[in-house]
Parts: structure tokens; C-alpha cells; sequence
């Protein structure tokens, strides 16, 4: 059995955990990071993309940001897309010249991961975190199973960064805790293609078809999605079926055919909101997916995952260096005033854009929403904010 003693075992490497364990260590801070899949799995898994303008500038200013800087695509409009209509939303001239930054979560995670690994701090890749203990006593311990047999990590506190299928929502007591909790009637069909994006900005469409949305990596990488029904399975989505759909729904005369290219990468994302209540017990704080989940429209995620950690990193540092208490007392009703927020944002997003085959009610509601949205200023406005700085604001 490996023993190890350190302040803050931190469960899971996704962008949460990392950031966390990076800012703490700036605190002079020390953590152990264990992640339940290789570095390989976490460096190649495709997720999210847009980056918020405050959490860009988080990343940047502690160190991380040198590539998201170099390589990043920043983007000052967004289009919104229905009745075969463009509508640009003008972001930065509607947010006080603020942009969002488009670069894959990844990317941020190999980016904190060589940091993490040439400081020297403790990270564990192929560890699966089974069990959280002591949680109300004097020292939390962590019990995993790593490569090399069965590991154990007394520490201070323990942060919950193992996103919405790890063992850390499951610690809390459900007498305790309350979970808030909607299903929405459709998924998201992701691919990545080799294909260079045929617009600059992103474009969020509504057709009767379904949603798509337009996004991109690089000029060479193209990442689109479609709203698909939920209980959709890959195998009836050849390559041609999704390039047929794709245009479909995205064609207006101005952008008659999409560019195509090999897909490197596909998957199949199921769309709900969580937020777990408080997002603490004991000696276990939650941050980021494990503590929430949003439905991608508003592409909030990792935004509200690495404002949580940002907090939590001060929280830390106050309890643990000057032996003040309060910062991590007000932790989780500071997150969750921000994190309903997210869930106000998605929602709205999710349910403008996604059009019901059997609410003709809902349609029309969603279409007014969205003229709303491309019209009127002040609409634009809240939408814009939202967009590019919610976990600011
Ligand atoms: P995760 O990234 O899920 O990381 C948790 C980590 O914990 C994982 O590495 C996991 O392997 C590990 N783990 C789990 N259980 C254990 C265990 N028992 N022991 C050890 N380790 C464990 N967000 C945005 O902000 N913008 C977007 O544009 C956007 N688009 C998205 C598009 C898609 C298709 C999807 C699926 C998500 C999108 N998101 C977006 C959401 C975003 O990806 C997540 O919110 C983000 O990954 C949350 O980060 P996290 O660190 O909290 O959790
Ligand atoms: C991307 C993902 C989102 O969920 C979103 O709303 C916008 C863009 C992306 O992967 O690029």
C-alpha cells in the first residue's frame, strides 16, 4: 500500500482538478492529484471549446495560458441561424469589447498537465479514487487503486473535481445534500473533421430539422454538432448521414454546401441539468461537473468548472495559511449564486434553439424568443454578456 500525506487530495485531472491543484501550488499550497484514466485518455478527449473572456485571462495569469494566447481563436461575434436566416449577435461591441476565446478543453489540459508534471507535483494518472473517508473528523483519506496496487492520501480536505459519474457526489450524505435535477428530449452528435471551418464565427442554428451548431479547432479542424434524439445510437450515423444532416439543417443561399473531411472523432452527449446543494460536506468540497452539469448550448461547463476552483483555490489558501475558516464556510453559497446563473443561461440557450416535434406551442415561443434575440439590443445585450463573461459578471 502507497501512504501519502498531503493538504488537498484532489479527485480527478479534468480541467477542474488540474486548475486547482496549479493555483494552490502558486499558494505555496500542496496537493495530490489522482486521476482515475491515463494521461493519454484525458490529453485526446474531446470536449468543450469556448473559452469565457475572465476565465481566459484566470488561465493567463497563472501561468497557463502561453499557448491558449498563441493558438486560441478569439472571437468577437457569434451567429445565431433560424428560418435559414444569419443573424450576428456582435459580442464585444454588446460586452464592453470582451471576446471569447475558442480552444479545445484538451488543450487546456495538456497545457496544465506539463505543468503539473515538470514542477513535480503529484499527479497520478490510471488511479481510480474509490472511497472518501473521514470527511467530518479531524483528516479526510482518499483510498484508490493505482497501477501499482491499492493507495491511500490523508489530507486536510479533500476537492470533488471528478466530474458528474465520480465517487465524490456520491459522498454526500443524501439526507444532507439536495439534488435539482432536469432531462431535456435530446442529445448532442459531436465530430471533429479534418475539414477547414467555412465560417469565422461559431453559428448556433435552429431548423425544424433539429439544432446544429458550427464550431471549429483550428483552420484545419472543423468541430459540428447535431441535436439528436436521446436514445440515438452512433452506429445509425454513417459519415454520409451526418454530412447530409449537417447541411440540411446549416445551408442558406450564402453558405450553400459545408466543407467535409475525414471525421477524427465522434460521440454522443446527453443533455441535463444538475446542481447539487450545498456543493460541501465536512471536509469535501465539489467543483465543476461533479457539483453541476449544464446541457452544452450555452458552452458554460468548464467555464463554471474553473470559476469553482478559482474560489476554492482562495478558500483553501485562507483556511489553510491564515487559519481562516470563513472563505471556505461561504464557499459553496458564493459558487452557487453563479453556477444558477449557468443554469438560467443553458436553459435559455437549450430551449430557444432546439425545436419540439410535437409542441407546435413551443416552436412559436422559441422562434419569438430568437427574433428577440437577433433585434432587439437589449436582448442582445444580456445574451452577449452571458456569452462571454457570465462567471465574471
Ligand atoms: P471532467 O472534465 O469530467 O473531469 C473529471 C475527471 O475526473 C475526469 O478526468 C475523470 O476521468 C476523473 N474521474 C472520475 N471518476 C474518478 C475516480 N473515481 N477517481 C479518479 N478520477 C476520476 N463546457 C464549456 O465551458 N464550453 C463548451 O464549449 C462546452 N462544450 C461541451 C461539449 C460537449 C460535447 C461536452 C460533453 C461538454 C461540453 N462542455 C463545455 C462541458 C465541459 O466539458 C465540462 O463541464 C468540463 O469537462 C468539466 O470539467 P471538470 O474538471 O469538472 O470535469
Ligand atoms: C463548442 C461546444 C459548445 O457546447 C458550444 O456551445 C459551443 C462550441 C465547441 O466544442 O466548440
Amino acid at each position: 500500500m502507497k501512504e501519502l500525506r498531503t493538504q488537498v487530495g484532489i479527485v480527478g485531472a479534468g480541467p477542474a482538478g488540474l486548475l486547482l491543484g496549479h493555483l494552490l501550488a502558486l499558494h505555496g499550497i500542496e496537493s495530490v492529484v489522482l486521476e482515475r484514466r491515463s494521461r493519454d485518455y484525458v490529453e485526446r478527449r474531446v470536449r468543450a471549446g469556448v473559452i469565457e473572456y475572465g476565465i481566459a485571462n484566470l488561465i493567463d495569469e497563472s501561468g497557463a495560458g502561453t499557448r491558449l494566447r498563441r493558438e486560441g481563436l478569439v472571437h468577437h461575434g457569434v451567429e445565431l441561424r433560424f428560418e435559414r436566416t444569419s443573424h450576428r449577435i456582435a459580442l464585444s461591441e454588446l460586452a464592453e469589447g470582451r471576446a471569447i476565446t475558442v480552444y479545445g478543453q484538451q488543450e487546456v489540459v495538456k497545457d496544465l498537465v506539463a505543468l503539473r508534471l515538470e514542477s513535480g507535483a503529484a499527479l497520478h494518472f490510471d488511479c481510480e479514487v474509490t472511497s472518501l473517508e473521514g470527511l467530518t473528523g479531524e483528516r479526510a483519506v482518499v483510498r484508490a487503486h493505482g497501477p501499482d496496487g491499492p493507495v491511500e492520501v490523508t489530507c486536510d480536505y479533500v476537492a470533488g473535481c471528478d466530474g458528474s459519474f465520480g465517487v465524490s457526489h456520491a459522498a454526500m450524505p443524501e439526507g444532507l445534500v439536495r439534488r435539482h435535477e432536469r432531462t431535456y428530449p435530446f442529445s448532442w452528435l459531436g465530430i471533429l473533421a479534418e475539414a477547414a471551418p467555412g465560417t469565422q464565427e461559431l453559428i448556433y442554428c435552429r431548423h425544424e430539422r433539429g439544432f446544429a451548431l458550427y464550431s471549429m479547432r483550428s483552420p484545419t479542424l472543423s468541430r459540428l454538432y447535431l441535436g439528436v434524439a436521446p436514445d440515438e445510437s452512433l452506429d445509425q450515423w454513417s459519415d454520409q448521414r451526418i454530412w447530409e444532416e449537417l447541411n440540411a439543417r446549416l445551408s442558406t443561399d450564402e453558405m450553400p454546401e459545408i466543407s467535409q473531411g475525414p471525421i477524427l472523432e465522434r460521440g454522443l452527449t446527453a443533455m441535463r441539468s444538475v446542481v447539487i446543494e450545498p456543493m460541501r460536506y465536512g471536509r469535501l468540497l465539489l467543483a465543476g461537473d461533479a457539483a453541476h452539469i449544464v446541457p452544452p448550448t450555452g458552452a458554460k461547463g468548464m467555464n463554471l468548472a474553473l470559476a469553482d476552483v478559482r474560489v476554492l483555490a482562495r478558500a483553501l489558501d485562507a483556511a489553510l495559511r491564515r487559519h481562516d475558516d470563513r472563505p471556505l464556510a461561504a464557499y459553496s453559497a458564493t459558487c452557487l449564486e453563479r453556477v444558477w446563473r449557468g443554469e438560467e443561461f443553458s436553459n435559455y440557450m437549450t430551449q430557444m434553439l432546439h425545436p419540439r416535434f410535437d409542441d407546435e406551442f413551443e416552436n412559436g415561443v422559441q422562434l419569438a424568443r430568437l427574433r428577440q434575440a437577433a433585434t432587439s439590443r437589449e436582448a442582445s445585450t444580456v445574451l452577449s454578456r452571458n456569452y462571454v463573461d457570465l462567471n465574471s459578471l
